[in-house]
């Protein structure tokens, strides 16, 4: 019973989780093999160079243009959800640090959904490259209201997220909220929707952890999209064997070396088989390549970001050091919020833990992409009326915080 608990309190990728047990010391023997289970017989051709027009600098780095090396990159936008309130909340980076963060809006929300679930959990930024447009995708389902537990949060049966589109670049209008079915008829539930361009196909790949009432082990889901309106076919992205995987993140490596490497991805997700740990995936050959695990190049060290077990909900971006490739990894850890993890080479564990002292880790799932400079500056200006740093301390500790500026 515990243990099907914890699997869900996982799944859903709550911090209130009554993962209260703080994880043992996880030494695995030996690294299980990932299958990898290719979607949908499609043929995807690799190697596909994006337009030139599409590489201009005005674009969101960590998940579009990550590895185009721009001057004009600066600061770090922090998107999630709390315990209390399950809305789109932001962070804005102090400065260009990538690890200290600072509140936004008087640490109110950002962004509401008042369709479905009226919830937005898991948000997660994303610009379609092909069209130019960005979206916020969200988790449509609420756990508070009325009030759920694991078990019947993973049943509820439906199928689709919750999408407000950006209305410029800057990232500071959205449109209204829509609910954008994805998901297969019988589908239990879509957590943690997250999206990536894929040049291959020149369209956007929505991908979630998700089950079905055939199915009932959570695996990754994906759907293509253009218009955000619309998807295609869902289809099974990617399975290990039978056990759950979930929260799984997609990160494109040096697009400016694609023409030499033909689209690099890394993924980072939770395995089930290691004890809800979070473990990662290089692919050299897009993003339905030959997937092989990143590992330890001691074999006795962890094949997992966090040695310790009881963690989901990774996220990855890059930081804007102009003279090497540096990314932080962040997981989330059942019960004590997000944890970062620095490497400069993404492809063999072990990573560094990281600390720092305006940290925001007492939040629920979300994402950290890189900014530009006029989108921080704008950004800024809009939602940063506090004027004051605040750690990552509980929501529930800034009450009062609108009152100070
Ligand atoms: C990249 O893809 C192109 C086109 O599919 C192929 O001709 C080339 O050999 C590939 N390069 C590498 C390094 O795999
Ligand atoms: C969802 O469907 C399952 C059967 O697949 C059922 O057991 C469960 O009660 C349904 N949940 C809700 C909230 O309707
Ligand atoms: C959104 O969530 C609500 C509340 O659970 C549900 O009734 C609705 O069917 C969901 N819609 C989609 C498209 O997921
Ligand atoms: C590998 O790690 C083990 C356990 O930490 C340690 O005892 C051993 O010395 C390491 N081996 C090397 C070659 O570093």
């Amino acid at each position: 019973m515990l243990a099907t608990k914890a699997i869900l309190a996982l799944a859903i990728g709550a911090g209130v989780a009554a993962a209260a047990d703080k994880p043992a010391k996880h030494a695995p023997a030996a690294a299980p093999a990932s299958k990898n289970t290719p979607a949908s017989g499609t043929k995807i051709p690799t190697g596909v160079k994006l337009n030139d027009a599409d590489a201009k600098p005005f674009m969101l780095d960590s998940h579009s243009y990550n590895g185009l090396r721009s001057d004009d990159q600066f600061g770090y936008l922090f998107t999630h959800f709390t315990s209390t309130d399950e809305q789109v909340y932001w962070h804005l980076s102090d400065g260009d640090d990538p690890l200290n963060f600072s509140p936004l809006n008087h640490a109110k929300p950002i962004l509401r959904n008042n369709l479905g679930s009226k919830a937005a959990r898991d948000s997660f930024i994303c610009k379609n490259e092909f069209t130019g447009k960005t979206y916020l995708i969200a988790n449509n389902q609420s756990l508070i209201s009325p009030p759920q537990d694991y078990q019947a949060a993973y049943i509820q049966n439906y199928t689709g997220i919750v999408v407000f589109e950006a209305k410029n670049d800057l990232l500071t209008e959205w449109s209204a909220p829509h609910l954008l079915p994805i998901a297969p008829k019988d589908s239990l539930h879509v957590f943690a929707p997250e999206c990536i361009s894929d040049p291959a196909k020149k369209q956007v790949l929505i991908h979630w952890s998700g089950a079905t009432a055939r199915d009932q082990t959570q695996r990754i889901y994906g759907a293509y999209t253009t218009d955000f309106h619309s998807a295609d076919k869902p289809f099974l992205y990617f399975t290990d064997g039978p056990n759950g995987v979930g929260d799984m993140t997609l990160f494109k490596l040096n697009f400016a070396k694609d023409n030499a490497k033909n689209s690099s991805y890394v993924r980072f997700y939770r395995s089930d088989a290691d004890k809800y740990a979070v473990r990662g995936q290089i692919s050299d050959n897009g993003l339905f390549g030959a997937w092989r695990d990143i590992l330890p190049l001691n074999k006795s060290d962890p094949v997992t970001i966090d040695p310790n077990t009881n963690n989901q909900g990774p996220l990855v971006y890059k930081t804007h050091r102009k003279d090497q490739d540096e990314f932080l990894i962040w997981v989330k850890d059942a019960g004590d919020g997000y944890e970062a993890y620095e490497t400069e080479n993404i492809r063999m564990l072990p990573y560094t833990r990281k600390t720092a002292p305006y940290f925001p880790q007492n939040f629920e799932q979300g994402q950290v992409i890189g900014l530009c400079r006029k989108q921080y500056d704008a950004i800024k200006a809009k939602f940063y009326n506090s004027g004051r740093r605040r750690r990552g301390i509980r929501l529930d500790e800034l009450v009062g915080l609108a009152d100070v500026a």
